[in-house]
């Protein structure tokens, strides 16, 4: 029997898809130093896990409301003001979501629709082409460059606007780049979304981790974007709390309204627990989110001084995330071929540049959501492996 599917120009992703040849090599008896994954190497917090705990003792075992528990929302809705300047009102412009993949997966099925076209500013977080994809909109990649320091041009960016653009995806700070958007940039783009009325779904799963005096500015503060806007966000990076598949969006009330149909009928509401430790999550303060910047900070600097050595790298210093994306091109091998290399050879698990957009083929992305330990061990067998 021949299965047609509407996924069928779907692609399953290709960072699993590494993951799942590591586990193999590992297997084998291969010891993989692995960085391809943007996986917090912490714990999450005690004080997050305990809430969960007490939430069960307590018999939070039921389901929640579909848009999230109320007290969560307020939460969200006061974080959201406090830090990104975004007004929320929590009965109807916040929806808590299954980690942001669901948020995400909201946008492109509730607010798409078949032929809409969809511009995603590459190289970019592998799920937007693919959701883009799963929609049937046709994707239309505005690349960014290096030399740029990984922002896009902004004339690019307005020949790819047509009347059929209805969303612009923004991701800052920005996986796998770690481009954080100035101000500035968000204001012009802020304005030809106005000028030519297409929504703009903003990223921001990364906002907490930014280095050396970068500023993270939500989009949907400037003026006239509130209305325009799906900002999306969640615990999994800042929190560490990737298991636990906590997110939010916030947006205009009429654009929740068909993301809450898709919510509602695929995951009717988040898992409760969860969304009662991401109360004490936001009311508990920052000092363990800070901790945890301060050591990827550390990695950073590692990484970047290790890089600076090694004269066939060069990198443009990430401002955010826990990646790093150095251009290779210096080894005279194309990024797909340095990526296999490096864990064929030397046992370093990373992710070629093709991942996030077809035409960079010069670069790899290393997270530094690991150890010092492994960096460290990362480095050193790269160094071994460009000295054969
Ligand atoms: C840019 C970006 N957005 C969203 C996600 C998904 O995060 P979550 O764990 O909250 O679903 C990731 C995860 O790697 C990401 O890099």
């Amino acid at each position: 029997m021949k299965i047609h599917s509407p996924m069928d120009a779907v692609e399953l992703s290709r960072i699993r898809a590494i993951g799942e040849k590591v586990q193999q090599l590992q297997k084998e008896g291969r010891d993989i130093v692995r960085l391809q994954i943007g996986e917090p190497d912490f714990t999450t917090p005690g004080h997050i896990i305990a809430a969960a705990k007490a939430a069960m003792d307590h018999g939070q075992t039921h389901y929640a409301p579909n848009r999230g528990l109320a007290s969560l929302r307020e939460e969200i809705s006061r974080k959201l003001l406090r830090d990104n300047g975004i007004t929320a009102d929590p009965a109807t412009e916040i929806l808590v979501t299954s980690g942001c993949a669901e948020g995400l997966y909201l946008v492109f099925m509730g607010l798409v629709e078949p032929g809409d076209e969809v511009i995603i500013l590459e190289p970019a977080y592998i799920s937007y082409l693919q959701l883009a994809r799963a929609a049937h909109a046709r994707a239309v990649p505005v690349h960014a460059k290096e030399e740029n320091g990984w922002l896009p041009d902004l004339d690019e960016l307005r020949a790819a606007v047509t009347p059929k653009t209805k969303l612009l995806v923004l991701n800052t700070p920005g996986n796998p780049t770690g481009v954080v958007y100035p101000r500035e940039v968000l204001q012009q783009i802020a304005a030809l979304a106005q000028e030519q009325d297409f929504l703009v779904l903003s990223d921001e799963v990364y906002e907490k981790l930014i280095y050396g005096g970068a500023q993270h500015v939500s989009i949907a503060s400037l003026d006239g974007m509130k209305e325009r806007t799906i900002t999306i966000n969640g615990f999994s990076k800042a929190f560490a709390m990737t298991g636990w598949r906590m997110g939010y969006l916030a947006a205009d009330a009429r654009l929740i309204l068909p993301m809450l149909k898709v919510h509602q009928y695929a995951v009717a509401s988040s898992n409760i627990i969860a969304q009662s430790a991401a109360i004490t999550a936001l009311q508990a303060g920052e000092s363990c989110v800070e901790e945890m910047r301060r050591e990827y900070a550390r990695r950073r600097q590692f990484l970047l001084d290790a890089f600076a050595q090694i004269p066939e790298i060069s990198c443009v210093a990430p401002a955010g995330t826990f990646y790093i994306y150095p251009n290779i091109s210096g080894t005279g091998l194309s990024g797909t071929e340095f990526a296999d290399k490096f864990l064929m050879e030397a046992g370093v698990a990373t992710v070629p540049g093709t991942a996030f957009d077809s035409f960079c083929n010069s670069h790899i992305r290393l997270s530094y959501a690991s150890s010092m330990e492994s960096l460290q061990t990362a480095v050193s067998r790269l160094k071994g492996m460009l000295k054969k």
